[in-house]
């Protein structure tokens, strides 16, 4: 369910003075409208620049999500904004970032945002994988073990690769000088490189690829060729039942249906190629 957002104005006074003691008097905020999970997201704009502000308070269930970007965000700044600090304070845990001037990625066929996505990537892709507790930073075996019940089928997920996993084109900021930050760092996970491809193609498909032309693009991906394809025809499966079980959970929410119908036209798509 998504978490009711709040305007700066409405923290509590402590938590604004302890957040304007690091960066200065907020002379104006922003609140963003893209996003779910935080119930704080705001442009901050002082007289040094601006900032962009999230945070959960921390009796919240997902708050583990903002330990999680503290810890994987010095590891992956080449493809993401800097985290300036983290504060937990008057029952508040807010990470601070710079500010990256974008918008929301266009995911469509053609977009000309795509190959800047694929080049953000390809260079995630070759980032060394930080030695970080697995709580912070979960092993994709672990991570869909309930989706793929055989322990010893599960471990083709496995790997060395540091995994976004969540391609929501809201994650995906282009800049006005056309590079993509990838940004939102709440599942991050350790594991085969071709799994964030393959997490991106449902999210192509919602967006209007055929699934043939979502492969096209998560084949510009080295690892997606190097990848065994019963492995990718494992996880298309695997998140296919996924989608479905979150989309029947929460009914109401149409992107997690138009996500479990997309994942199930990539399977259905794999499975008759495998006919051929
Ligand atoms: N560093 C940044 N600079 C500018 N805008 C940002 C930055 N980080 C995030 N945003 C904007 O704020 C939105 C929400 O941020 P983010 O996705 O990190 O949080 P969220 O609400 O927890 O999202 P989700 O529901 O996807 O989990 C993003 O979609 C983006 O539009
Ligand atoms: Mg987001």
């Amino acid at each position: 369910m998504p978490v009711p957002r709040i305007a700066w104005e409405h923290l509590p006074a402590s938590v604004r003075h302890a957040v304007e003691a690091l960066i200065g008097p907020v002379v104006s905020a922003t609140t963003v409208g893209d996003g779910q999970n935080s119930a704080i997201a705001t442009i901050l704009q002082t007289r040094q620049g601006r900032v962009f502000v999230k945070g959960l308070r921390t009796d919240h269930r997902g708050v583990v999500t903002q330990q999680r970007e503290a810890a994987i965000n010095p590891h992956v700044r080449a493809v993401s904004p800097e985290l300036r600090w983290r504060i937990e304070i008057a029952g508040w845990d807010l990470l601070c970032f710079h500010h990256v001037d974008g918008r929301g990625a266009d995911y469509r066929p053609g977009s000309p945002d795509l190959p800047h996505l694929v080049a953000a990537m390809r260079r995630l892709a070759e980032l060394p994988c930080p030695d970080l507790p697995s709580v912070y930073f979960r092993r994709a075996e672990q991570r869909w073990a309930d989706a793929i019940s055989d322990p010893a089928a599960r471990e083709v997920l496995a790997g060395n690769a540091i995994l976004h996993t969540d391609y929501n084109p809201a994650n995906i900021l282009i800049t006005s000088d056309g590079h993509a930050e990838i940004i939102d760092w709440a599942w991050p996970t350790k594991g085969a490189a071709w799994i964030d491809p393959a997490c991106l193609i449902p999210r192509l498909i919602a967006c209007g690829h055929s699934p043939a032309s979502a492969e096209d693009v998560a084949r510009e991906c080295p690892a997606w060729e190097d990848a065994d394809p019963a492995a990718i025809d494992l996880f298309a499966s695997a998140l296919t039942r996924l989608w479905s079980e979150i989309s029947q959970d929460q009914p109401g929410e149409q992107w997690k249906r138009a996500l479990a119908v997309s994942a199930q036209q990539w399977h259905e798509h794999r499975s008759a190629a495998m006919i051929v």
